[in-house]
């Protein structure tokens, strides 16, 4: 008889008293004891796994997005593209997630659904604050979160800060492009507003990307990421539609029609106008 193959023979370790293991480095006791359903529905797990593992990719965007935000003020384009191209591909692993709960019918979710409360992905600060990095800031959106005041300091924080969008058009200036001094002197707090100066600005870097080459690797990560963001909120609104119809969303909003609407949010506006130009 042939002895079991042992690890250990390999070189594995198998002892862990008093060091530290994969489950403590990771934090999984904390992780896998965070999952804790309302009802006896079979679905709502992967209901709660599934906005949780978006909640930590977002997390993980986050830390990229505040990265590639910093190194793009000081000119440090490289790392800047690798973080974006980065958050790009974290959201088309979320674009990829919506298969998963898409298996789950609409009789599945109405078994748990009253369970939620009001609770609803609209009161997430991590994508909230992800917005508001981007650009699309909205004070209002702020509400939700005064019952928490390290969340609203967090989310306040930001909206004094220049976005992503603000920050990619100083690259410009500092490169020599004119930008319109009323862009550049906004309240940081509200949405950056389409002008026909910016898509001027960018014109100058795509009616010659040889002479401005990082300036145009620049926007074009910047509309590769906001195709992937838009694809999630399409993937989202389509998901929702085909679990809820057009029930009201259990966060008060209209559902679908609210929905529909943030699909025409546009991150970074010019650079979508100008190629109609070009
Ligand atoms: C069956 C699954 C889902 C349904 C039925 C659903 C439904 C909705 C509805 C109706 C809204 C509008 C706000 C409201 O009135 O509640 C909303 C917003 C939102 N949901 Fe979902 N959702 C689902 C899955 C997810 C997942 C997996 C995530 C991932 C984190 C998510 C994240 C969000 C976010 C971030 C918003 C705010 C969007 C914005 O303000 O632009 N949702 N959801």
């Amino acid at each position: 008889m042939t002895t079991p193959y042992d690890p250990a023979d390999d070189g594995a370790q198998m002892r862990f008293d008093g060091r530290m293991s994969y489950t403590d480095y990771l934090g999984l006791d904390a992780i896998l004891d965070a999952q804790h359903p309302l009802s006896e529905a079979h679905d709502e797990l992967l209901f709660i796994v599934q906005h949780q593992t978006s909640e930590l990719w977002m997390r993980l965007a986050l830390h990229e997005l505040a990265a590639a935000r910093t190194a793009l003020a000081e000119d440090r384009f490289g790392p800047a593209f690798k973080m974006l191209a980065r958050v790009a591909r974290i959201f088309e692993q979320l674009n990829s997630a919506w298969d998963v709960l898409r298996t789950m019918t609409p009789s599945d979710y109405t078994t748990f659904r009253e369970a939620l409360g009001q609770s609803s992905g609209f009161q997430s600060w991590q994508y909230r604050l992800i917005e508001f990095t981007l650009g699309n800031r909205n004070a209002a959106m702020l509400r939700p979160h005064e019952h928490r005041r390290d969340i609203h300091e967090k989310l306040s924080a930001e909206l004094a800060r220049p976005s992503l969008y603000d920050t990619a058009l100083a690259a410009l200036a500092r490169a020599g492009i004119e930008i319109p001094p009323e862009v550049t002197a906004r309240d940081l707090a509200r949405p950056h507003e389409a002008h026909p100066g910016v898509i001027a600005a960018w014109r100058v870097v795509y009616d010659d990307p040889e002479t401005h080459w990082q300036l145009y690797e620049m926007a074009e990560k910047l509309v590769d990421f906001e195709d992937y963001f838009r694809r999630w909120r399409f993937n989202h609104v389509t998901t929702v539609e085909r679990v809820i119809g057009f029930k009201r969303g259990t966060g008060g909003t209209g559902g679908v029609s609210y929905l529909r609407r943030m699909l025409e949010v546009e991150l970074f506006p010019e650079l979508w106008h100008l190629r109609t130009e070009l």
